[in-house]
């Protein structure tokens, strides 16, 4: 049985991670989403919201499961028992970073890391950009699951 750990910060979660997620449901026994729980960027939802947020997105997937993680990812995939950690790659300019933490977290655990490429359709999303438009007042329904549109929605107007 194979486990796949994705991790990411969340913030908020888009289609872009629901589409990794669910092709890594195809591909592995198991798969756990592993929300980071102090990102580097300050970040606008707290990690509960983000759990709840990535909970509520993935509730066609009863099988995908959810773990909060502080310190180190290899250490979180030990925890979990995960064999491969999965990255989206939207494009080449996220590869020279992402090859250099996938190296990385081998040298400290052997790990190994499986890049998906995002859904072309999809490439230009990002989590900062989502907040950033929505900020200016931009629609970004079709680019975040409902729940997380509502979310954006709220706090915006709370701000
Ligand atoms: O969604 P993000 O912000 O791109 O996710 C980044 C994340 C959480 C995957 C990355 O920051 C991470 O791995 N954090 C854990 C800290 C760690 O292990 N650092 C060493 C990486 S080689």
């Amino acid at each position: 049985m194979t486990t796949a750990l994705i991790p990411g910060s969340f913030d908020p979660p888009t289609k872009g991670h629901l589409d990794v997620i669910a092709r890594c449901i195809s591909l592995y026994d198991r798969v756990v989403v592993g929300v980071v729980l102090n990102p580097s960027k300050n970040p606008m939802f707290t990690s509960e919201e983000r759990i709840e947020m990535m909970r509520v997105s993935c509730a066609d997937w009863p099988h995908v499961e959810f773990v909060a993680f502080d310190g180190l990812l290899v250490d979180c995939a030990r925890q979990v028992g995960a064999e491969v950690i999965v990255k989206g790659l939207r494009a080449m300019t996220d590869f020279d970073y992402e090859l250099q933490l996938a190296q990385m977290n081998r040298h400290l655990s052997g790990i190994m890391t499986m890049f998906v490429a995002t859904a072309p359709s999809l490439g230009y999303l990002s989590s900062s950009l989502v907040k950033e438009v929505a900020l200016l007042g931009g629609d970004v329904d079709d680019l975040v699951p409902p729940a997380v549109a509502a979310a954006l929605k709220e706090r915006i107007a709370d701000e």
